[in-house]
């Protein structure tokens, strides 16, 4: 009897140092009647030349995406790339695996054995190993997500790499909602949970008990810097991705910060946040700063503390200084003497003079911006004269810190605006009530 064919569908960006071991783990199947579709989404070069090593193999075949980097947060970008694989696909059977997953040998024939034997079934799902490795490569912590039955809601119980469903079932998905999965930029957490409620629309997720697949989680996990990530980063916010550099994002801008210039400025390295490549890459690049901004004109960046005579404090916002007007203030709002940047005194003159900071806080004054207020209750951030609440669990993704809060009375807060709120994205729509559906589809 001739072995139908299975269509393997992995998605690339960026894990030179795994999607090697992800390819092989393909090649050595005890099932040879496989076609591989490596969706790359324009990865850097070591990732690409990883890749290269194995496109001799006829049943290999390799798409580059060719995304643009500032595109690239317009949609959870694996689904792109699993829609523009699947019309490609000439198997019975789909499969899919990431650049950070292995298959075991026995994956393709155990998954074909038993939907080839049960007519009717078309999907069928496995336990999965899940290692959390650091930095340096090294396993720190291993779980076994094991199977959990017969599932007819498998949104969020199952990984897209333990999977195996007909070719079938995805057309009718195909057919019924005009897309196979749903590339909604709201999905990147978990895209193969919305896809599984498409699929359970159809059909139940049938279990085999064994591991038959390995993953990998590394510090990059998208979804780990995603967890509780705010869909609006605040401006101010010291940021990298995969690569080293760090930005700090004002006006809409990333603005690459040189080494030299953290410690000059007095940032804190450790209050850098990583971020998701698409989440970073989505702003355009702004002036860096280097030694320039020291220069008339050179945008020097907001929300620094600095003096010329070591008496008068100026805080930096919209590109002007604001006197902070006595100790008082300067002990109210919690900044600190280590944090004040030594400027000279022509090049301090160059701002203009901004509105001064002093408490308590009235009518006329405007908020100084990126302070956390806290009004016993709630936490908020300013940003732009507007107090805009913000999650605890979201200040602890950002690294606010708590004890940095200033206490605001409730007087104080009526004289300004509320602006939006920092919620992660899920819990936003949740509160917004826009996502009544238990089952996201
Ligand atoms: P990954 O970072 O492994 O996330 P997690 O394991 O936490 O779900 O990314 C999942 C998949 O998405 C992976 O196969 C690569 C793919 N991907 C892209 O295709 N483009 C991108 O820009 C990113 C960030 C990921
Ligand atoms: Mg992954």
């Amino acid at each position: 009897m001739e072995l139908p064919l299975v269509s393997i569908i992995l998605t690339s960006y960026n894990k030179a140092n795994t999607v090697g071991n992800a390819i092989q783990s393909v090649l050595e199947q005890n099932y040879s009647n496989w076609e591989l579709w490596i969706m790359d989404d324009a990865s850097n070069e070591e990732t690409i030349y990883e890749i290269e090593k194995y496109l001799d193999d006829s049943r290999i075949h390799f798409f580059n995406s060719k995304i643009k980097d500032s595109d690239r947060y317009k949609t959870t970008r694996y689904a792109t790339l699993i829609n523009e694989a699947l019309p490609k696909t000439r198997g019975k059977y789909i499969s899919y695996l990431t650049d950070d997953t292995v298959y075991i040998s026995n994956r393709l024939r155990k998954m074909v054995a038993f939907l080839e034997s049960n007519n009717g079934i078309d999907v069928v799902y496995s336990s999965q190993k899940v290692l959390e490795i650091n930095g340096q490569n090294e396993v720190v912590s291993e779980k076994i997500r094991k199977t959990k039955g017969i599932l007819s809601h498998a949104a969020n119980l199952v990984d897209h790499c333990s999977v195996m469903h007909t070719k079938e079932i995805a057309e009718t998905v195909k057919r019924h909602f005009g897309s196979y999965w749903s590339d909604s930029p709201d999905n990147w957490h978990n895209g193969d949970a919305v896809f599984w409620n498409r699929l359970n629309l159809f059909a139940k997720f049938f279990p085999l008990d064994d591991v038959l697949d390995v993953t990998y989680k590394t510090p990059y996990s998208f979804q780990k810097l995603n967890a509780y990530l705010p869909y609006e980063l605040p401006k101010g916010l010291l940021v990298k991705g995969y690569l080293s550099n760090i930005f700090l994002l004002e006006n809409n801008q990333r603005r690459e910060i040189h080494e030299a210039l953290l410690s000059k400025l007095h940032y804190d390295v450790d209050k850098v946040v990583t971020i998701p490549d698409p989440f970073l890459l989505k702003y355009e690049i702004g002036p860096p700063i280097d030694e320039h901004i020291f220069r008339k004109d050179h945008l020097f960046p907001n929300d620094r503390l600095v003096t010329s005579n070591h008496v008068d404090i100026y805080y930096i916002q919209d590109r002007k200084r604001r006197k902070i007007t006595d100790m008082q203030t300067f002990e109210h709002y919690k900044f600190l003497r280590k944090d004040v940047v030594i400027l000279e005194k022509w090049y301090l003159e160059t701002f203009v003079e901004g509105p001064p900071i002093t408490v308590p806080l009235l009518e006329e004054h405007s908020l100084p911006d990126n302070i956390l207020f806290f009004d016993g209750e709630k936490y908020f951030l300013s940003q732009k004269n507007k107090l805009h609440e913000i999650h605890f669990l979201v200040m602890a993704k950002l690294n606010i810190l708590k004890n940095k809060a200033v206490f605001i009375s409730d007087e104080e807060k009526r004289r300004f605006k509320e602006g939006p709120p920092f919620y992660w994205n899920n819990y936003y729509h949740r509160k917004k009530g826009r996502k009544k559906k238990k089952y996201n589809i």
